[in-house]
């Protein structure tokens, strides 16, 4: 998925480039050119940051709903590309 249409910068540039140590928007700018021209994508890629509603996708272990535990059980490659998370019942 793109965050940034304006400069191409997709979801997965975005996280790379958060897990390689980007903790802001200045960040994000400065390493991808994410919200540097229209600025529409800047509240989007600022919840990949720590602390935002996308930034720890990859960290959701207490889930205990049924439908976690059957995605957990799984294995194998999934069917498309959207990275899905591993998760377990505590
Ligand atoms: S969508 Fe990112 S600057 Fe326009």
């Amino acid at each position: 998925m793109y965050v940034c249409v304006c400069n191409a910068i997709t979801e997965r540039q975005v996280r790379a480039a958060v897990d390689g140590g980007a903790t802001t928007l200045d960040d994000l700018q400065f390493e991808l050119g994410v919200a540097t021209c229209c600025g529409t994508c800047a509240a989007t890629a600022a919840e990949y940051l720590p602390g935002g509603r996308c930034s720890s996708v990859c960290q959701a272990t207490s889930l205990t709903h049924p439908t976690a535990v059957a995605i957990a059980d799984q294995t194998g490659p999934a069917a498309n590309s959207f990275p899905i998370p591993i998760v377990k019942a505590a």
